[in-house]
């Protein structure tokens, strides 16, 4: 086995990692540590959405490093930093999801949202839908849909049940037996599925009738990906809670679970401390993501990036290796004919200057994001890099 992590006395994920010595990241581009160049097509898995080192975000976390790091664990101190963050958050969202509890991941920020969902309506029936992927934390796995992933892990979550995503099916499970159905607006890493509005707006109105909250998990969609600061927008439909995590970090590790002020009060009293963490809301996290979120609605201009995203699709669409191209801004897809394509296309990158990735359960396509702030010229270089590997397949 390459064994490039454990030989460093590191936890290693996969046994074919890709095993890059990273020497430092700028823009699109991401460096090895003999000078070689990539271009980051996937924004470190949905991650680097305003592109490496922005400015502004490195500025924020250089001026808060000198004020103070951890003090507290989350809910004792009131820190300006958070303050900031939850302000600015707020302002882009719609009125009812007035109340952000900041965690360390979006994995963490299900598990929130799921135990708020059982409080706010004293009930324990969760729905999700086939194919979701929320993390890797018990209970988010246990709301995943990859049953190969899931299978050495059991017995996990009781109680939860499975959907299928842009289905009508669905509407019949969601009773008043139920707490919650969890969905990705889009969902990612099942290869880029985007659901009809009409489905989700169903799924909205079966909830408001049911006392069924509706969480929408915007980890990976969420924070511009999509051309729009939140998915939902896309769909006339708003949720009950809101789950982020990736992108809203600016580049530092972050979840958040937004909800009404009403609903998260249940975490306050019986029991107190309903949801707790250390670093949760961290100072340094939160002054990033708060600039972040000042250069995503300040400086990212949306039409750019869907021209830019219209172009990747163009492009992609026109080579005849490719089956299909999903997206929605630049979230996407691309179908190739099986997994043995795939990874050649993503070997050839590696090689030749791009980085593209697998999805967890879409073996036939690979994923594309490229940051936010991809300019026409870099996503044209990228195109024809791209289309180099598909004429070098067999
Ligand atoms: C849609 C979605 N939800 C949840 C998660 C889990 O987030 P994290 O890896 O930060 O725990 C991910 C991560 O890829 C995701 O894409």
């Amino acid at each position: 086995m390459n064994s490039a992590f454990f030989d460093r006395n590191l936890a290693q994920t996969t046994p074919f990692p890709f095993g890059i010595k990273v020497s430092k990241a700028e823009g699109v581009w991401i460096y090895d540590d003999h000078g070689n160049r990539l271009m980051d097509l996937i924004s470190g898995v949905g991650v680097s959405n305003l592109g490496h080192g922005q400015p502004k975000v490195i500025q924020a976390i250089k001026n808060q490093a000198d004020s103070y790091l951890h003090v507290m664990v989350y809910g004792e101190y009131l820190q300006a930093p958070q303050t900031l963050l939850a302000e600015r958050l707020i302002e882009i969202l719609p009125s009812q999801l007035d109340c952000c509890y900041f965690v360390n991941s979006g994995a963490e920020a299900i598990e929130a949202a799921l135990k708020l969902a059982k409080r706010v309506t004293g009930r324990t029936r969760i729905i999700s839908a086939r194919g979701a992927y929320h993390g890797s934390t018990h209970g988010a796995m246990s709301v995943s849909g990859n049953e190969l992933k899931k299978r050495a892990f059991r017995p996990l979550l009781p109680d939860v049940h499975f959907v299928a995503f842009n289905d009508h099916s669905a509407l019949e499970s969601i009773t008043k037996e139920t707490a919650c159905i969890l969905l990705e607006t889009i969902q990612g890493d099942a290869g880029i599925r985007i659901p009809d509005a009409k489905w989700l707006q169903a799924i909205r109105t079966k909830c408001t009738e049911t006392g069924t909250l509706l969480i929408l998990d915007e980890i990976q969609a969420g924070m511009g990906r999509t051309g729009k600061n939140f998915a939902f927008e896309h769909f006339g439909i708003e949720p009950d809670i809101l789950v982020l995590g990736k992108a809203l970090g600016g580049g530092l590790p972050i979840g958040a679970c937004v909800a009404n002020k009403s609903h998260m009060e249940q975490f306050t009293t019986n029991p107190m401390l309903g949801h707790i963490t250390t670093f949760g809301g961290h100072p340094l996290v939160c002054a990033a993501a708060a600039a972040g979120i000042e250069v995503l609605t300040k400086e990212v201009d949306f039409e750019e990036v869907v021209k830019v995203a219209d172009y990747f699709r163009e492009r992609l669409t026109a080579h005849p290796k490719v089956k299909e191209v999903r997206n929605k801004g630049l979230f996407f897809a691309i179908d190739m004919d099986n997994e043995e394509e795939v990874q050649h296309v993503v070997n050839f990158g590696l090689a030749n200057g791009f980085i593209g990735f697998w999805f967890l359960s879409c073996p036939a396509s690979f994923r594309i994001a490229p940051p936010l702030v991809t300019t026409m010229e870099e996503a044209e270089w990228a195109c024809n890099l791209m289309h180099q590997a598909f004429d070098a397949l067999p």
